[in-house]
Formats: C-alpha cells, sequence, structure tokens
C-alpha cells in the first residue's frame, strides 16, 4: 500500500513536470527546455535492439505533420520538439497472449528545432538523459560537448531529404 502511495507520488510529481534533472546537457540544453513532454502526443512507437520506444512530439510538431510534412516540402518549423522516450521490455505477465510492454525506463532522446540556435546542425538540437530509477532522476548520457553533431546529427543526416527526421506520422 505504501509503495502504491510512494508510486503514485512520483507519477503526480513527474506530471507536474517537477526538476528531476539539475544539470543542463554539455551542450548547453537543458533538460526543463522540454518541460511537459510527459503529456506530448504520440507520433509512433519502434521496437530497436535496445528496447520499446515512444516517439511523442509537441504541439508545434504535431501540427506541423498535420499540415503534411514532409510532403509538402517544408522544413520542420522552429519550437518544434520530439522526445524519443525508451524502456526495456518485459512480458506482460498477465496477458494470456504474448506481449512485450515498457519495464524499466532508460533514457530519453530529444530534438528541438531552432534554426538560429543550432546553425552547424541544420537548425536541430539534441539532448540525451539517461534515468537513473533509484533516484528518479536523469543525468545527461554524453559529456563531450559536440556529441549532438558528432554522434547524433550525423546519422541523421541520412534522412536529409526529411528535415533529418526518420519517423512519419502513421495513419491511425
Ligand atoms: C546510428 C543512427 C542514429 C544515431 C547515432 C542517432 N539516431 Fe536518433 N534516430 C535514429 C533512427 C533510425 C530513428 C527512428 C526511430 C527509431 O529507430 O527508433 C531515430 C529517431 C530519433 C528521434 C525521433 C525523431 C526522428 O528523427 O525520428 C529522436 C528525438 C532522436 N532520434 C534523437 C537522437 C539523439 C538525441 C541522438 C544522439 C544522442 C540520436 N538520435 C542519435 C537513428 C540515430
Amino acid at each position: 500500500m505504501k509503495q502504491k502511495i510512494l508510486v503514485g507520488l512520483a507519477f503526480i510529481s513527474a506530471l507536474a513536470g517537477e526538476d528531476r534533472v539539475a544539470v543542463p546537457g554539455p551542450n548547453g540544453i537543458a533538460f526543463s527546455e522540454f518541460k511537459g513532454y510527459e503529456a506530448w502526443q504520440a507520433v509512433a512507437p519502434s521496437v530497436t535492439g535496445d528496447g520499446l520506444m515512444m516517439i511523442t512530439g509537441n504541439a508545434v510538431l504535431i501540427k506541423a505533420y498535420q499540415e503534411g510534412i514532409p510532403e509538402n516540402g517544408k522544413p520542420v518549423p522552429d519550437g518544434a520538439m520530439f522526445a524519443k522516450i525508451g524502456w526495456t521490455t518485459k512480458k506482460d505477465p498477465e496477458s494470456p497472449y504474448p506481449a512485450q510492454v515498457p519495464d524499466t525506463l532508460k533514457r530519453i532522446g530529444f530534438m528541438i528545432k531552432d534554426s538560429k540556435r543550432f546553425p552547424e546542425t541544420d537548425g536541430w538540437g539534441y539532448a540525451q538523459w539517461l534515468y537513473d530509477a533509484a533516484s528518479n532522476s536523469f543525468k545527461p548520457e554524453y559529456a563531450d560537448k559536440s556529441f549532438g553533431k558528432k554522434l547524433c546529427h550525423q546519422c541523421h543526416t541520412i534522412v536529409k531529404g526529411k528535415d533529418f527526421v526518420f519517423t512519419m506520422f502513421p495513419v491511425r
């Protein structure tokens, strides 16, 4: 019972957007810039070798999808943000058929579009935090301040033609 209340409280404080991260990332992007991400709308899930990913976006991004990016040829607008929330998976212990569901929160990667602020990476800022369940807090995954350019953007360049975004909004 006590355990349940504690879990409930942690959930509420997460929803309230309380700061669970003190330090900004090495490239100066702070976790608090993505405040409210827990309630963003889903774009699409993805299953990778790393676990289960849920890719979500803020209202600016969802509106851009509704207006037809990337087919309409427009770039993702400034102010748009993505979160890619990753969990390990486990077999649902209650489901009568095999179902993989989220287990432990591992990390969250973010992308934020601001063409003036991030000219070196074609307008995209990248941030990534690892989650520590014991302290219910996040810490930056990378120490090198140019990880966004050297690691993230380098690979996202594969989809340069879609303004560096892999995930499309599937019919639902
Ligand atoms: C080796 C290639 C690769 C690297 C490196 C990479 N990504 Fe991605 N990223 C992808 C792919 C592929 C997807 C599509 C979704 C998926 O596979 O889960 C993606 C999706 C995303 C998304 C959702 C938006 C989209 O483009 O689909 C975010 C946010 C994201 N990555 C952030 C990051 C961050 C932050 C870093 C650096 C710490 C990073 N990525 C490094 C390949 C990469």
